[in-house]
């Protein structure tokens, strides 16, 4: 897509990805960030990864220590977004409470939720970290997918399915939607194009 700059306006917007461990959710969501930076967008990324190394390093995979993980997250995102930051997060979130909450903290005029709707076999016959194949030894009892529940979303804003649609083409469909829903706009040299 063809943007030179994309403006959000007084305030930001949350792209909340939501998807099981190897889904491609980190991928996209840092393609997305790189795509609007490059248009000079105010954008930042928000990895459920990155973040469990610091800020939320006291934390494991209980049903209790993942909402307060997401609960930290989505405060985070929402005073990024407060500044006029697209704040794209990345975190398995695999419960409808855990995203209702986000979006509650964040604003419902503000939060976009997109599920990256990779099938489990298909995450774990990737399994980039090698964590399913721990997770089925017993190694990780709490496992996403194996020994944990993951509840997809019902009504999500957006759905991508990564075995049919490139990177790019993703991030294509996220961008059109924030200009589209969120009234971004777009202009390519200076003519606006979306
Ligand atoms: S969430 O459930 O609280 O949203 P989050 O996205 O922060 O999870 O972290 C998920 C990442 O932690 C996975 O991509 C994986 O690398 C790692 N991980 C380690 N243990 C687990 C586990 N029991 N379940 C899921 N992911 C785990």
């Amino acid at each position: 897509m063809g943007l030179k700059s994309v403006k959000t306006g007084t305030s930001g917007v949350v792209v909340w990805f939501t998807g099981m461990s190897g889904a491609g959710k980190s991928t996209i969501a840092r393609a997305l960030v790189d795509r609007l930076q490059t248009f000079a967008v105010p954008a930042t990324m928000l990895d459920g990864d990155v973040l469990r190394l610091g800020l939320n390093s006291d934390l494991g995979f209980s049903e209790a220590e993942r909402t307060e993980n997401l609960r930290r997250v989505a405060h985070v995102a929402a005073l990024f977004c407060q500044e006029g930051f697209v704040a794209v997060t990345a975190t398995i979130s695999p419960d409808p409470e855990h995203r209702a909450n986000a979006r509650r903290i964040v604003g419902e005029n503000r939060f976009v939720e997109v599920f990256v709707d990779t099938p489990l076999d298909v995450c774990e016959k990737r399994d980039p970290k090698g964590l399913y194949k721990r997770a089925r030894r017993g190694e990780i009892p709490q496992f996403t997918g194996i020994g944990s529940p993951y509840h997809s979303p019902q009504r999500p804003d957006i759905t991508l399915y990564t075995q049919r649609a490139s990177v790019d083409s993703c991030v294509d469909g996220i961008i059109e939607y924030l200009a589209r829903v969120h009234h971004m706009s777009a202009s390519h040299d200076d003519q606006r194009v979306a």
